[in-house]
């Protein structure tokens, strides 16, 4: 027979000797495992005498409660001490400043048309797109500027191939004639879009951005174009009072066509729309010339209208007092950051119409 008192202090030293998880875990295989010294001394039971059985079996029982015991003792003083170290490691500091995170701002050009689109569309102008590499026909030809025009040099083109007939579309006119060439009149569109010419400094840069407006319909007049940017001029600008003047001009596309200022003033060195005697130019206008019509199948003597085109940095320039345009594309983060609009803090009342 073994010496039982002596197995049974090996065991309980070996227990007490455990100092981490991995020395636990041989351990208890060492006692307990398939081959280990408990289970070992269980197979045993069977070939003992009847006298010595009963008494071996039970200090054995002991002996197996107590290494339990003992070892889940040492696994709780695991966690614990596992937790403390935690808590003492990762002690969060509630005095500290809290951490500001950054939100993205809204670009000044997205605002702005942003803005413009809800204007328009209060009173029934739908939002139309084409794309920013146009063929020669939309660009020009459809719009009554004929091969050789010399609104074909003003425009600065870039060619996108030596043909001549891929090009960045220059304006956003060529929308008129994609939108009238899908569908039947009458037509009440605007188009925003980026816009390219060979032009740089500080209020050029070779690509910006336009929106392009048309409304025709039968009877429509010039009184209605008239209506139509004194109210767009109000609201955008956000006064009551507005001055506008149309000077006479020429678009190939328009027939008369007429370029619009308003009226402004410098007060305390900054600009004031809608007041004083001095004259900006803010965009270009005028009547659908018949020939843009019958180019798209509709039929002048049924149909007319009036078409504008307004620079959209211009706008944002003028609006929130933005003086370098060049700023606008080079993506430079501070500049966003100071010029730009908080998503959820927008200033005027267009909040919630994203793009
Ligand atoms: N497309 C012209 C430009 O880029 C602007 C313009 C003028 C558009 C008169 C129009 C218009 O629709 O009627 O200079």
């Amino acid at each position: 027979m073994e010496n039982f008192s002596q197995i049974e202090s090996d065991i309980l030293s070996k227990i007490k000797n455990i100092n981490d998880r991995k020395s636990y875990e041989s351990i208890k295989t060492e006692i307990f495992g398939k081959k280990g010294i408990i289970t070992e001394l269980f197979k045993k039971i069977g070939s003992l005498d009847q006298s010595q059985r009963k008494d071996f079996a039970s200090k054995l029982n002991s002996l197996k409660t107590k290494a339990t015991e003992l070892l889940e003792n040492k696994l709780e003083n695991f966690d614990q001490s596992e937790i403390n170290k935690k808590l003492k490691n990762e002690k969060i500091d509630v005095t500290l400043p809290g951490r500001t995170y950054f939100t993205g701002k809204i670009h000044p050009v997205s605002q702005v048309i942003d803005e413009v689109t809800s204007i328009f569309s209060e009173i029934g102008f739908s939002v139309e797109e084409g794309p920013d590499v146009e063929n020669e026909y939309y660009n020009f030809s459809a719009l009554n500027t004929p091969e050789n025009h010399p609104a074909r040099d003003m425009h600065d083109t870039f060619y996108l191939s030596n043909s001549k007939d891929l090009l960045l579309r220059t304006h956003t006119s060529p929308v008129q004639i994609r939108t009238m060439l899908k569908s039947k009149p009458p037509f009440k569109i605007i188009a925003p879009g980026r816009t390219y010419r060979h032009d740089s400094d500080q209020t050029h840069s070779p690509m910006f951005h336009q929106l392009e407006g048309l409304h025709i319909d039968k009877n429509i007049n010039m009184g209605h174009l008239k209506g139509c940017l004194y109210y767009f001029v109000k609201k955008f600008f956000e006064v009551e009072k507005v001055k506008i003047r149309f000077r006479p001009s020429h678009f190939p596309f328009t027939e008369p066509s007429a370029e619009v200022d308003i009226g402004y003033k410098i007060q305390d060195g900054k600009i004031k729309i809608g007041e004083g005697d001095k004259w900006l130019e803010i965009l270009g206008c005028g009547m659908v010339h018949p020939q843009v019509l019958k180019n798209v199948k509709v039929n002048p003597k049924q149909y007319q209208g009036y078409a504008f085109g307004v620079g959209i940095d211009r706008l944002a320039m003028l609006k929130y007092g933005i003086n370098d345009l060049r700023a606008f594309f080079e993506s430079d983060i501070r500049w966003l950051e100071f010029y730009g609009f908080d998503p959820l803090d927008v200033p005027t009342n267009y909040r919630g119409l994203s793009r």
